[in-house]
């Protein structure tokens, strides 16, 4: 694979997957822009990628929840590299985990206030229905692009609880990713979600159940998005690939 003269943007940058794949497809001769809200991360990952003297990073200060943000990221990259081929919306994750919600004190879905879910719907679903608006003006004006979104097994699978996640990535799973495609259609841009099942940027993730009996290292749902993004991936487009060690395939053998 080469992606030389690419340019990518990476939201979610400064950890886990979203800076495994600035580091991949850097490693691999492209330009990408990392995109977070972690300053202190974002600069220790952008100059560990500059070092392996590949491609260019450059990173933004980037709140995907704020729609000025997210156009001021996409002026950056095209400022920067001219162009942008690639965009992955990585920043996400649950609102109830990240925000440290007590489910003592909050013990049932109703209960958990609702600045919380505000939250979850903002950084999972607005966040790359923003950058989708904002990028697709720069994608159309090219006539070429490729928006990958994240999507999870929850959103499959629905949850009790925090509810915001799975609403949100199956948004992204079943919504979005058709409607930018069937948009892009006439402007020669595809759109795919890659929806993984437990993957070990956290090691709790080790703990959820899959039919292999494990979960997956972060470099094996990189390969998947790479592949979508080479010459060899360009008839993908429109849908949802679950990458979960089958665990979507289990919900017989849970009862
Ligand atoms: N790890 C898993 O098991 C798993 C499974 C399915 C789906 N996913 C999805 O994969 C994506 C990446 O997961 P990860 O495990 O690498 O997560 P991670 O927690 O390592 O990285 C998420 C990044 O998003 C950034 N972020 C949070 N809020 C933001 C905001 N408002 N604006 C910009 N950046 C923001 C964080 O600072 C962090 O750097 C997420 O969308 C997640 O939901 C993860």
């Amino acid at each position: 694979m080469d992606f030389q003269n690419k340019t990518a943007i990476s939201t979610g940058a400064a950890s886990g997957m979203g800076f495994l794949f600035a580091k991949n497809f850097a490693a691999l001769g492209g330009n990408v822009l990392l995109c977070d809200v972690n300053e202190e991360g974002l600069e220790k990952c952008t100059a560990e990628i500059n070092a392996m003297g590949k491609g260019t990073a450059a990173s933004c200060l980037c709140d995907v929840r704020d729609y000025r943000q997210v156009c001021a990221a996409r002026d950056r990259a095209v400022e920067l590299f001219g162009r942008i081929d690639l965009l992955c919306n990585f920043a996400g994750g649950s609102s109830v985990r990240i925000k440290q919600v007590d489910r003592t004190r909050y013990p049932e879905f109703p209960d958990v206030p609702i600045e919380i879910f505000e939250w979850g719907l903002g950084v999972n679903l607005m966040g790359p229905f923003y950058f989708a608006h904002a990028v697709l003006k720069q994608m159309r004006e090219q006539n070429s692009g490729l928006i990958i979104n994240i999507g999870s097994i929850s959103g499959q699978e629905g949850n009790a609880y925090d509810m915001d996640y799975p609403t949100a990535k199956a948004g992204l799973m079943f919504g979005l990713t058709k409607c930018i495609a069937q948009f892009g259609s006439k402007h020669n841009i595809r759109c795919v979600c890659v929806s993984p099942g437990p993957v070990l940027t956290r090691a709790a993730m080790a703990k959820m159940k899959t039919l292999l009996g494990r979960a997956a290292d972060p470099q094996e749902i990189i390969d998947l998005i790479l592949f979508v993004a080479s010459d060899k991936g360009q008839f993908i487009n429109g849908e949802n690939i679950m990458i979960d060690g089958g665990r979507n395939a289990m919900e017989r053998m849970k009862g």
